[in-house]
């Protein structure tokens, strides 16, 4: 007999930290892995973010807080919400969790019964489908193909559509393609969400990262629209705080009362000094973000040139996030039919550590992350490039 409950079964491992933590070993044993697996900046968190945390500890700011964020957070988001997007929030409509994972996953909990559909554009970040799962509801997949450069159209969402439709995801800058949405296709999948009264999630993490073009929320499509849009962002890609653990939402106040309730009786509050570096991160000086985007430019254009100059790969050029998402067709074979076997191969053989695409629900692709130096980049692509030319006889 097994302690493990079905739930927990069926709860697939998250296979970007698993990759991560692989290669981590690897390098523990002193193997030269170049990691393309990070699903994080590269980057140290600015210094004056880390002060205000400091002195938040110093002056004994470390106890229980109000288990949805601190106001002065709360204020930070939504005077950030007006200056960077152009929405209007009371700080009742926001809530701050232990990352915007945890916020994902409380969203789900709040919103979904058992039989509930949530549309998810493939490839899709990890978490939503367990996170549903998690929460009764069934992921319905739509595509996002590569020949529209991994974006997902109203079209495709509208085929999707059922009487059991709740909600409607919307990642854009994607994780894992890097894909932008084009504001048009925003607007209709805003005008489908209000026609069909569906809630849409909209994960905004990758906001700052975008190359060449501003970011666009959906929430910014009128009133109906903002009223059904659950905006989830955070700290860890913008501000590079991934360990602090710090996301949020804004939203309906009713959804974020119900989803205050889940996180008092769960985790309360996010970290109290966390919270302090957060409302300096929002608060104080932007050059950070954009010095840190101007890097990932650079490293984009250099690993997509590289990897679409190597036999068998082919690359779209995305607009956002620190990832890109080539198809290796062209190297698949009976020894590595998809993916997986190949990234095995490229991590035994070839010492790269790379996420192979069925995870995201494209096994034919594997993901990169750009989110480490140059040096890295060119080393890395120069092993795959003689991995790829011995695979292919090129
Ligand atoms: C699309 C997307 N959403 C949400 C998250 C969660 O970020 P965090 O929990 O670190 O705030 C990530 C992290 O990789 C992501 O890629």
């Amino acid at each position: 007999m097994s302690w493990i409950s079905t739930r927990a079964r069926n709860t697939a491992p998250s296979p970007t930290l698993g990759m991560n933590a692989r290669a981590n070993a690897l390098k523990a044993q002193g193997v030269d892995v170049v990691g393309f697996g990070a699903g994080e900046p590269d980057f140290d968190t600015p210094d004056h973010i880390k002060q205000a945390a400091i002195e938040a500890l110093n002056r004994g700011f470390t106890k229980y807080t109000p288990s949805s964020g601190i106001e002065e957070l709360r204020k930070a988001i939504c005077a950030k919400l007006d200056r960077e997007n152009g929405l209007s929030y009371e700080p009742k409509q926001i809530i701050v969790s232990a990352g915007a994972k945890h916020t994902i996953y409380n969203i789900f909990q709040a919103v979904l019964d058992p039989g509930h559909e949530v549309i998810i554009p493939v490839p899709y970040w990890v978490s939503y489908p367990e996170q549903v799962k998690l929460a009764g509801g069934v992921p319905v997949y739509v595509p996002a193909p590569e020949e529209n450069g991994f974006r997902v159209t109203a079209a495709a969402i509208a085929a999707a559509i059922t009487p059991r439709t709740r909600v409607i995801v919307v990642n854009s800058p994607s994780n894992p393609s890097g894909a932008v949405i084009e504001p048009e296709e925003l607007r209709r999948i805003a005008a489908l969400a209000v026609e069909h009264n569906l809630l849409v999630l909209s994960d905004e993490i990758y906001e700052h990262l975008t190359y060449g073009r501003p970011h666009v929320s959906i929430a910014t499509f009128g009133p109906e629209v903002q009223k059904r849009t659950l905006v989830v962002n955070g700290f860890s890609k913008a501000y590079s705080m991934t360990g602090w653990r710090l996301g949020w939402l804004a939203g309906d106040a009713e959804i974020v009362a119900a989803m205050g309730r889940i996180q008092d009786q769960s985790t309360s509050n996010p970290t109290s000094f966390a919270q302090a570096g957060a409302v300096a991160a929002l608060n104080g000086p932007q050059e950070c973000v954009a010095t840190m985007r101007a890097a990932f430019q650079e490293r984009r254009d250099r690993m997509v040139a590289r990897l679409n100059a190597i036999p068998g790969v082919r690359c779209v050029l995305p607009d956002g996030a620190f990832y890109v998402l080539p198809s290796v067709a062209g190297l698949l074979s009976d020894r590595f039919p998809d993916s997986d076997a190949l990234a095995e191969h490229l991590l035994s053989e070839a010492k790269i550590a790379v996420v192979p695409g069925s995870g995201f629900g494209t096994p034919q692709n594997l993901r990169l992350s750009y989110a480490t130096s140059m040096e890295q980049i060119n080393k890395g692509l120069d092993r795959l490039e003689a991995a790829a030319r011995s695979l292919s006889g090129a």
